[in-house]
């Protein structure tokens, strides 16, 4: 054990973190080891052995709910094998439901919400006292603020090749079907100096490709920097291969933006722009500030200055009031498009949200049917983009081995395919240049040109 690495084998112990929904919950799950690090815990994947089990719920539909219940339920058992097993729940689900979740499962030892993840040792050492603790305070309200203690990323051992950098929290969109406005709060930018601050340790500790966060993050704006600048700042990096964000709201996708794909050698010709329905009417009542002809626009102002860039988006099928045509101007859209990626929900109703209380909600069984087709749809569409690759060079980043196949390693390409390439002795963190060969429904498989690394 090294001086600057707190964790002390002997007294260490075991926290089992158990992640649900977004990247931003993943993002959260990291910091949360990383504070808990510091308290000299260590990772285990296995929840016999944990002392301490922490949930970091979803509460974005009711399914990624329900499933934060079940798993309190199993927890029991756990916890009665092993009284002096601590369980906490943190989160989306936590932020809304705050002591709720103390009274309906008695197991829980303490809840905290999105806000308060940096307090847990404090709300630990409390718990380790016997009290049952709930904290869902928020930060006053600041529209820049630096969320992420510095501590949390000053050494960075523990990343890979590909990580992820929070820009902002929260949201002021609030589209009418969403409730993240309601568990993550408002806006928040983080002050660019620390971004870049974060960024540099995790490339000095290997990372090579890095994909900023934020629910709307083509909106940041801090101390006088605007996301393209801090695109610009961060694209400076040396050894920094690769830059990707999630997720740009469509409003706020603008020439000077696209401009960035061209201009910045690290920005990936990727980029996923949520387009939730096909029907301007659906649009409108989603609150989201756009037609389909702003859309069709805002592609072509990515597809003008570079035709191969990937698109990826999200849509919900069977809002409230969604009739079959409006349906079907969806299934136009995505075959328009043709987006190489689609992420594609059920409408599910949240409470406090404004759509919850529109009439004409859908029968589950015309939400499964719609969204059925539109699945079928896009797998069409994207077997025939896959097979259109097939010959075509690229550069591949190695992750590292296939989980699965022997002799085989994993990589993505610029535009976010995920590639196999057969007797590969490439390092993870390396680029290569790679033939692609075959495809499969999700992933590409390809053969390396040369045993070396792509240069630059
Ligand atoms: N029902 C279904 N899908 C939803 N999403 C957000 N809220 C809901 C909801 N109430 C989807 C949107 C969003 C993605 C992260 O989750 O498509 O872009
Ligand atoms: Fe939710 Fe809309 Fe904000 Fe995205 S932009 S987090 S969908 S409110």
């Amino acid at each position: 054990m090294t001086k600057e690495h707190p964790q002390n084998a002997e007294t260490a112990k075991k926290v089992h973190i158990q992640t649900f929904g977004c990247q931003m919950n993943e993002y959260d799950t990291d910091k949360m080891l990383e504070v808990l690090r510091h308290e000299n815990y260590s990772q285990t994947n296995c929840q016999d052995e944990a002392d301490l089990i922490i949930l970091n719920t979803c509460s974005i539909r009711e399914k990624a709910e329900n499933k934060v219940y079940s798993e309190l339920g199993r927890l029991r058992e756990l916890k009665s094998a092993n009284p002096d097993l601590k369980i906490g729940v943190g989160g989306c689900v936590a932020q809304q439901e705050g002591k709720a979740i103390l009274r309906r499962a008695k197991n829980v030892d303490f809840v905290f919400g999105t806000d308060n993840l940096f307090e847990l040792p404090e709300m630990l050492s409390k718990v380790a006292e016997g009290q049952k603790i709930s904290r869902t305070e928020r930060h006053a309200r600041q529209k820049v603020r630096n969320f992420i203690p510095d501590y949390t990323f000053q050494q960075a051992k523990n990343f890979g090749v590909k990580a992820q950098i929070a820009i902002t929290k929260g949201c002021n969109n609030h589209c009418s079907f969403c409730v993240v406005p309601f568990t993550r709060g408002v806006e928040v930018s983080r002050e660019p100096e620390h971004i870049i601050a974060e960024a540099q340790r995790l490339v000095a500790a290997g990372t090579r490709e890095i994909c900023l966060l934020g629910q709307n993050v083509n909106s940041y704006k801090a101390n006088g920097t605007d996301f393209v600048e801090l695109l610009r700042r961060l694209d400076g990096l040396e050894k920094l291969e690769r830059l990707r964000f999630i997720s740009p709201h469509p409003k706020d996708f603008h020439a000077e933006l696209a401009d960035a794909f061209v201009t910045l050698p690290s920005l990936c010709e990727q980029m996923h722009l949520p387009l939730q329905s096909g029907s301007d009417r659906i649009l409108r009542r989603m609150r989201r500030w756009y037609t389909m002809e702003t859309f069709y626009e805002k592609v072509a102002l990515l597809r003008d200055r570079l035709p191969q860039a990937t698109l990826s988006t999200d849509l919900i099928v069977g809002f409230p009031g969604e009739t079959e045509e409006e349906f079907e101007m969806t299934m136009e859209a995505v075959r328009n498009v043709r987006f190489d990626l689609i992420y594609s929900f059920k409408y599910s109703a949240r409470p406090g949200t404004r759509a919850a209380e529109y009439p004409e909600h859908l029968a589950e069984n015309v939400k499964s049917e719609r969204l059925k087709r539109l699945l079928e749809t896009q797998e069409k569409i994207v077997r025939e983009k896959n097979e259109a690759l097939t010959g075509s060079l690229q550069e591949v980043l190695i992750e590292g081995k296939h989980h699965r196949k022997e002799n085989t390693a994993t990589g993505r390409t610029r535009g976010y395919h995920s590639v196999s390439i057969k007797d590969c002795k490439t390092k993870a963190g390396e680029l290569l240049a790679v033939r692609i060969t075959g495809a499969n429904p999700n992933s590409l498989i390809g053969e390396a040109l040369s045993t070396s690394p792509v240069s630059g």
